[in-house]
């Protein structure tokens, strides 16, 4: 199968790399100056030219505090370049695997979020997701959305990164203790998108959440990095309203995974693997 990847640059665009060098398909990686997503001629024209049949977009804008002020920029990128990528797969008969994230849910839940609960971002950011994902859910191409969240590698800016960095450098740190989620490898992620392109899809099924396994904090998180880095840095647990924010962080984003497990047999692996996976290779 000939498959593009926009958003080459990012977490899980940089892991789609890696995991491309191991698979039996062929692979166009675009960035966002020779792909980009807000310009429908040029990735037509990739898609025209490679003769693509899937499609695994990375491309988003992520900047959550900078979308409060960035709205148009935010939607331009994940709706109007959601939009462009299904045309093009209408057009061309592609598939599309698009990601999603925990965002798009209020935040207020007690348990793992379905696939189909509710949705009502808390912010710009989320909302602007939300409505990338309705331009695939409004569309009748053959298009999943993989909802994430907490996601991390050993590629780009991410928390892990951070508190590894600060691990060496303080003695001791203040991390949020009331915002309950699950962290994502952008390793496992990714080779979940490609396995799910060499399987056949359920028409009545096209949202999917994936994060690896298990409910943490992101004290919890950054206590076990500190842990597998070896580093004597001691992490306290504070409110989130020690850090304010311009964009509210949901309190509870823990997803519940069984559809991919249901539809493929998928399980997760849970967070403290890949964690530990991710850290070796730092
Ligand atoms: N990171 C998280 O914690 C998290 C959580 C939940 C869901 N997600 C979702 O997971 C997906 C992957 O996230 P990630 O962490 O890998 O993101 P990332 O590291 O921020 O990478 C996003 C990539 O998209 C590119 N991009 C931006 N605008 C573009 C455009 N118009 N056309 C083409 N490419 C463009 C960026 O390129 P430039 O740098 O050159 O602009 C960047 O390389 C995204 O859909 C994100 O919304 C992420």
């Amino acid at each position: 199968m000939n498959i593009l990847v926009t958003g080459r640059d990012g977490q899980l665009g940089s892991e789609l790399q890696e995991l491309a060098k191991t698979s039996k398909h062929n692979f166009v990686f675009v960035g966002s100056k020779d792909g980009d997503i807000t310009n429908k001629d040029q990735i037509q024209e990739l898609v025209s030219n490679h003769n693509i049949q899937a499609i695994i977009n990375c491309a988003a804008y992520t900047a959550v505090d900078k979308a409060e002020t960035e709205q148009d920029k935010a939607f331009l990128v994940n709706r109007e370049g959601v939009q462009n990528l299904v045309a093009i797969c209408a057009e061309s008969n592609c598939k599309l695997i698009h990601i999603s994230t925990d965002y798009v849910f209020p935040g207020n839940g007690t348990s793992p979020y379905k696939t189909n609960d509710p949705v009502a971002p808390l912010g710009v950011y989320g909302a602007s997701k939300l409505a990338g994902e309705e331009a695939i859910l409004n569309s009748d191409i053959d298009g999943i959305v993989i909802r994430t969240s907490w996601v991390y590698s050993t590629f780009g800016h991410n928390f892990v990164k951070t508190m590894t960095r600060l691990g060496k450098e303080r003695d001791s740190l203040n991390v949020v203790n009331d915002q309950r989620g699950c962290s994502t490898y952008a390793k496992d992620l990714g080779a979940i998108c490609l396995q799910l392109l060499d399987e056949t899809w359920n028409s009545d099924q096209r949202i999917y959440h994936f994060s690896n396994s298990g409910e943490i904090t992101w004290f919890d998180f950054a206590t076990e990095i500190m842990k597998l880095t070896g580093s004597n840095c001691k992490v306290l647990p504070v409110p989130s309203s020690e850090f304010p924010t311009p964009a509210k962080r949901p309190s509870y984003s823990v997803m519940d995974t069984s559809e991919l497990k249901k539809d493929f047999g998928i399980a997760p692996r849970n967070w403290k693997q890949a964690l530990e996976e991710c850290i070796s290779q730092l």
